[in-house]
């Protein structure tokens, strides 16, 4: 009985490894075949893997564009009407979140403090800098007249 059981159990074992065994094959020669087309050796040229792997940019035909540099906002001569692209290009940044706890724009209970103090002394910490708020936000480009232009625009816009 026992020597029976044990024989059967040596069967299947051998069985199983069979199976096993041919199923192994069959992966490999599968993944062979597969090498085998995925990798020809005309796709290995030194030309052929170069086209493949160049830059998607070199496609386009044209410029490479051009980086800009230069200060976020240009400095302008004049002051009229420019208040509000100076604080879109210089003040929004923190001014629209109320990032470091800036008085947000547009918002009149953050505005009304500061605006007690005076247009003057709004005018004056703008451009020179006052605790978190960085001398002309940060943009030395700006001239004083941008940046009180800049303030008018915030102050109107707090209203
Ligand atoms: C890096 C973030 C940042 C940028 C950019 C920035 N500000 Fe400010 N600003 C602040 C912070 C923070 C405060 C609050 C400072 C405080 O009350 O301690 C502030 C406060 C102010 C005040 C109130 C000052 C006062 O006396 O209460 C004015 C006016 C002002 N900013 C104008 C501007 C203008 C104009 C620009 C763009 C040219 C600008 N800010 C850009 C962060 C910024």
């Amino acid at each position: 009985m026992n020597t029976q059981k044990s024989s059967k159990f040596f069967v299947g074992s051998i069985i199983t490894f069979l199976i096993l065994f041919g199923l192994v094959k069959i992966i490999l020669s599968t993944m062979q075949d597969i090498e085998k087309h995925a990798i020809s050796p005309e796709s290995m040229t030194a030309e052929a893997v170069e086209e493949r792997i160049k830059p998607v940019a070199q496609e386009y035909v044209g410029e490479a564009p051009v980086v800009e540099t230069a200060p976020v906002v240009e400095a302008s001569a004049s002051t009229g009407g420019n208040g509000e692209k100076i604080v879109t290009q210089a003040c929004a940044m923190c001014h629209s979140t109320g990032m470091m706890s800036s008085p947000k724009l547009g918002s009149a209970a953050d505005w009304a403090p500061r605006i007690e103090k005076g247009i003057d002394t709004l005018y004056s910490n703008a451009i020179n800098g006052f605790n978190m708020m960085p001398a002309k936000g940060g943009n030395p480009a700006l001239s004083d007249d941008d940046v009180k232009a800049a303030v008018d625009h915030m102050v109107s816009q707090a209203k």
